[in-house]
């Protein structure tokens, strides 16, 4: 049987930071779901597709091959790990996530690539939909205040200038549309392992993790 791990928790807890860290340390490969999501807002804006227009919306992931090469999302042959990041995506894409047809064909595109390989595999829904039968799941969190001072921290080492309240109000607002949209909303499995990353290092929450995987057998995975 193949080795997956299922990381869940809201925006900014470090999910894709710890998911790569694992994948090197157990040879698993990264697949970032949230950037599967994202892949396709970029594509239905650049083609003028609406949430409303599924039908197109449908063809037109239908014409998407994605798949992951060393943690970056390859999208018809183009890496577009920078791209699916700009502002525009990041404040179009809860409304293309919540379309449940667009999960369906997401959800299936994300089991097929957990069938052919080992998988660190991050998102929102992971441990209670996704991979139901995860050998390992974890939900990781950390407060929205802590969130919010790493998102600022990241974006002043960027040089850009952020307003910590604003930023914090953000997070607060895409928590509560994350955690009650109607399908597959944020919600932790019952048999997933909650880690609270507030206090801790991210050296600290890949020990405690690869703590658990090496404990249930894994070990051998390991490099
Ligand atoms: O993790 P992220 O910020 O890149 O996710 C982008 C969006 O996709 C965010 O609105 C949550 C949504 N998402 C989701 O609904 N289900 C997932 N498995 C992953 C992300």
């Amino acid at each position: 049987m193949r080795l997956s791990v299922a990381i869940d928790g809201p925006a900014g807890a470090g999910k894709s930071t710890i998911a790569k860290l694992l994948a090197k340390r157990f040879n698993l490969m990264y697949i970032n779901t949230g950037a599967m999501y994202r892949a396709v807002t970029l594509k239905a804006i650049k083609e003028d597709i609406s949430p409303e227009d599924k039908e197109n919306l449908l063809k037109l992931i239908d014409k998407m091959e994605m798949h992951f090469e060393n943690d970056d999302l390859i999208l018809n042959g183009e890496n577009i790990s920078e791209e699916i990041y700009l502002p525009f995506i990041s404040n179009n894409v809860s409304n293309y996530a919540a379309i449940p047809e667009v999960r369906e064909k997401l959800v299936a595109l994300q089991r097929k690539m957990a069938e052919k390989y080992n998988v660190v595999m991050d998102g929102r829904d992971i441990g209670t939909v996704v991979l139901k039968e995860a050998s390992f799941k974890f939900f990781l969190t950390a407060s929205a205040e802590e969130r919010a001072r790493r998102r600022c921290d990241e974006l002043c080492s960027k040089g850009i200038s952020v307003n910590h309240k604003e930023i914090l109000n953000e997070i607060i607002k895409r928590d509560y549309i994350d955690s009650h949209r109607k399908i597959n909303p944020l919600t932790k499995a019952k048999d997933a392992i909650e880690i609270d990353s507030s206090y801790l290092t991210i050296e600290e929450v890949v020990d405690k993790m690869s703590g658990y995987i090496t404990k249930g057998g894994s070990s051998n995975l390991a490099k």
